[in-house]
């Protein structure tokens, strides 16, 4: 029963009540406390909650939906805010929901029950709030890996990687988050839970409503815990960081390895301009004796060791000495990779970004790499520009500083860019609040309409994350 208090504000009695499930000290109301829990990593988008909310487990994440389901509260989930759309943190107090005020952020960081891997099956199961290091080293520990690699390792949680179907290094070889996941526990909008867990490779009884929640940022359930499928660790793994004239000679360079090379886990593009940025914010010495206009990190990765192949296909490319790195042992790869992983955090030291993350076909990324320089230079004359990705799976990331944080010109111009190429407008961090007035150009009427039909059966008051996605 709801104990009502005279002069009561509903903030106070939702408090209250939250504090009855998860305890007074995982309700967090101290405006200094929940700062970092209503900005985003990249700054650019936040808002204010009502309150934050830490429950520790799937029952008490029920009840926390239960409280805010019967007081008209909408949620915002949240796992290691490393998301970089905006969806994890709450709307502009502006764009807050008619109404209802301000949401509560449920942070998940406390779900981080990790089960001893299954060596039998080569899975694991991992609470919502586990993060991915630590999924990574339980896997290493059984001699087994995860097939999703992101420089947020040590923060980005399992919740936010299935909510967001995260990419990363590893796409090429072993597919984006979805490939991993087995089953999904999860809480829905009218507090139910539904859980698979079983970890069964074949079962065909319907609906697949894990895979559904992979990729729903958030919208159509909490996700708690996962079943994630692990594969081989490899015995030898070996990076080289080649010098190129541009994107054209990357993109043959990688297919030469894929046809030459067994293992070919990584293939990432980066450019002149950031890897100055890059060595300046972080003190780095050049990679190789001389600079070139493109860098390509590539890592091979097997039970036997790759290096003789990679070697043989490298030479077979003609590729000057002086135009490659190649790095043995674990230090040596992360001093290379370093070069790729670092330029997030150089970006952003420039001030606050627009991050375009998209897909091209293949064929034609070299054509969208000139494009969009023109584009971006029309769209935000003298902004800075930084591209570089994921060049295996056709994915650039286009990040552009000096517009302000709500000038989104050039976001459309680069958004439209890609629609016209036949690209995604979103390749691996989705569409969260930043993307959402161009989900259009991605998605048919008929398919925008069956989302909201989706929505609007598992989430009929909308209380989970408004204003992402749909
Ligand atoms: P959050 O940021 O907390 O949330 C992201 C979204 O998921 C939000 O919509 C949120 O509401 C929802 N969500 C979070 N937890 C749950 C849950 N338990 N149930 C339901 N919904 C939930 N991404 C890539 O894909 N590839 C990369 O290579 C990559 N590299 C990155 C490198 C850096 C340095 C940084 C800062 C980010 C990078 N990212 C990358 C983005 C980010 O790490 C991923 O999107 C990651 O999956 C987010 O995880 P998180 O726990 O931080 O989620
Ligand atoms: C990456 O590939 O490093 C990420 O997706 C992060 C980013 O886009 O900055
Ligand atoms: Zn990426």
């Amino acid at each position: 029963m709801r104990a009502e208090h005279q002069g009561d504000d509903p903030a106070a009695a939702v408090a209250r009540e939250l504090a009855e499930v998860v305890g007074a000290e995982h309700v967090l109301a101290d405006p200094d406390v929940r700062a970092p829990f209503e900005r985003d990593w990249t700054g650019r988008f936040g808002g204010p909650a009502m309150l934050v909310v830490r429950p520790k487990s799937t029952a008490e994440v029920a009840a926390v939906v239960g409280v805010c389901a019967a007081r008209g509260v909408p949620l915002v989930t949240q796992g290691g805010n490393t998301g970089l759309v905006g969806g994890a943190v709450p709307a502009p107090a502006d764009r807050s929901r008619a109404g209802t005020g301000a949401p509560i952020v449920v942070s998940t960081v406390r779900l981080d029950g990790l089960e001893p891997v299954d060596t039998v099956a080569a899975q694991v199961t991992a609470g919502a709030g586990v993060t991915l290091a630590r999924v990574q080293a339980a896997a290493a520990a059984a001699s087994l890996a995860f097939g999703v690699d992101v420089a947020a390792r040590d923060s980005a949680t399992v919740g936010g990687m299935v909510a967001t179907n995260a990419g990363g290094l590893h796409v090429l070889r072993h597919g984006a988050m979805r490939a991993q996941v087995l089953g999904v526990e999860a809480v829905l909008a009218d507090g139910s839970v539904v859980s698979r867990l079983s970890g069964l490779v074949k079962d065909n009884t319907g609906y697949d409503l894990s895979q559904l929640l992979v990729g729903s940022e958030g919208t159509l359930g909490i996700v708690t815990a996962a079943r994630l499928r692990l594969v081989p660790a490899p015995a030898e793994t070996v990076v080289a960081l080649l010098g190129l004239p541009g994107t054209a000679q990357a993109l043959a360079v990688v297919d030469t390895l894929r046809r030459k090379v067994e293992g070919l886990q990584a293939a990432e593009l980066f450019f002149a301009g950031g890897l100055d940025l890059v060595r300046s914010h972080a003190g780095l010495p050049a990679p190789l004796p001389r600079a070139w206009p493109a860098y390509l990190v590539v890592e091979c990765a097997g039970l036997h060791d790759p290096s003789g192949p990679l070697a043989d296909a490298l030479e077979g490319l003609g590729l000057p000495d002086e135009a490659t790195a190649v790095a043995f042992d674990a230090p040596s790869r992360a001093r290379l990779w370093a070069y790729r992983e670092r330029h997030t955090e150089a970006i952003s030291s420039l001030g606050v970004p627009h991050k375009l993350d998209v897909t091209l076909p293949q064929g034609r990324l070299a054509e969208f790499e000139a494009a969009v320089r023109r584009a971006v230079e029309e769209a935000a004359p003298g902004s800075t520009l930084v591209l570089f990705g994921h060049v295996g799976d056709g994915n650039f990331h286009v990040n552009v500083v000096g517009p302000g944080p709500d000038d989104d010109a050039v976001d459309d111009a680069v958004l439209r860019l890609v629609t016209a190429m036949d690209g995604s407008i979103s390749a691996e961090h989705g569409i969260g609040r930043a993307k959402m007035r161009w989900l259009p150009l991605a998605r048919s009427a008929a398919e925008l309409s069956a989302m909201r039909r989706l929505k609007a059966a598992l989430d009929p008051s909308g209380l989970l994350n408004p204003g992402v996605l749909l």
